[in-house]
């Protein structure tokens, strides 16, 4: 389902004191009148910080990346520290589903290729720029509030289009509670806390994707 738009919406028209542009909400109250609306979809109420944004991206190395898909970008702290190391001849492709993030996004960083779109569907979003192969996902998605068969098909599609050398990095605000929950998906998944987050977050890094995966072959 497409979320509506939260922001821009008037329901009386503008007084006409009130003239000149909207000033936009900070980042963290924005996510968190989209959290306090949308639950789970969203699963955060700030959005990451930076110490949990570099996090995200210790050790690529950004020489040899060719392309690498972010997935749930939210406001865009992530972006934001990929856009400072990405080299011109990276692709980078940014997928967010909500209206509202991809307007942020889109006005914070003009060049970058916004994907308004839902994540699952990745391999067209991917098909329909020629590009066969992917370095690294960097997934925000609340991963673990999905129905299991969004979840499997996302990390199954991610997994299918990752480089030989690739790898599937995923946030969490909840250190070390989805260990198991990757290591179903992948047979090696490293775990990095950010203490310094709030609240306390964390990344784990997952490779090799598991034959007996959940969902490894669609029915
Ligand atoms: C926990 S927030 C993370 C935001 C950002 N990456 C950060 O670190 O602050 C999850 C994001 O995933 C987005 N999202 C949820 N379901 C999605 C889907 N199916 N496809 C694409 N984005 C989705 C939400 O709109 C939200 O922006």
């Amino acid at each position: 389902m497409t979320p509506a738009s939260d922001e821009n919406v008037q329901s009386n028209p503008p007084s006409p004191v009130a003239v000149g542009p909207k000033k936009s909400r900070p980042d963290w109250m924005l996510m968190t009148a989209k959290f306090l609306k949308h639950g789970t979809s969203i699963a955060s109420f700030s959005p990451s910080s930076g110490y949990l944004a570099r996090a995200m991206l210790r050790g690529i190395d950004f020489e040899k990346a060719q392309c690498i898909i972010e997935l749930g970008a939210g406001t865009g702290p992530i972006t934001a520290e990929i856009l400072k190391r990405i080299q011109p001849h990276t692709k980078l492709i940014v997928v967010e589903l909500d209206p509202d993030f991809c307007h942020r996004l889109r006005t914070r960083f003009p060049n970058a290729d916004i994907a308004e779109a839902d994540a699952s569907k990745l391999e067209e979003l991917l098909d329909a720029r020629g590009i066969p192969h992917v370095d690294h996902v960097i997934s925000g998605l609340p991963l673990p509030s999905f129905p299991a068969a969004v979840r499997d098909a996302i990390i199954r599609s991610s997994a299918k289009r990752l480089s030989p050398e690739g790898d599937f990095r995923q946030l969490t605000n909840m250190p070390y509670v989805y260990w198991k929950l990757y290591g179903k998906y992948f047979e090696s998944v490293k775990f990095e806390i950010v203490p310094l987050n709030l609240p306390p977050g964390g990344v784990y890094t997952c490779k090799g994707y598991r034959t007996t995966a959940p969902g490894a072959t669609p029915t």
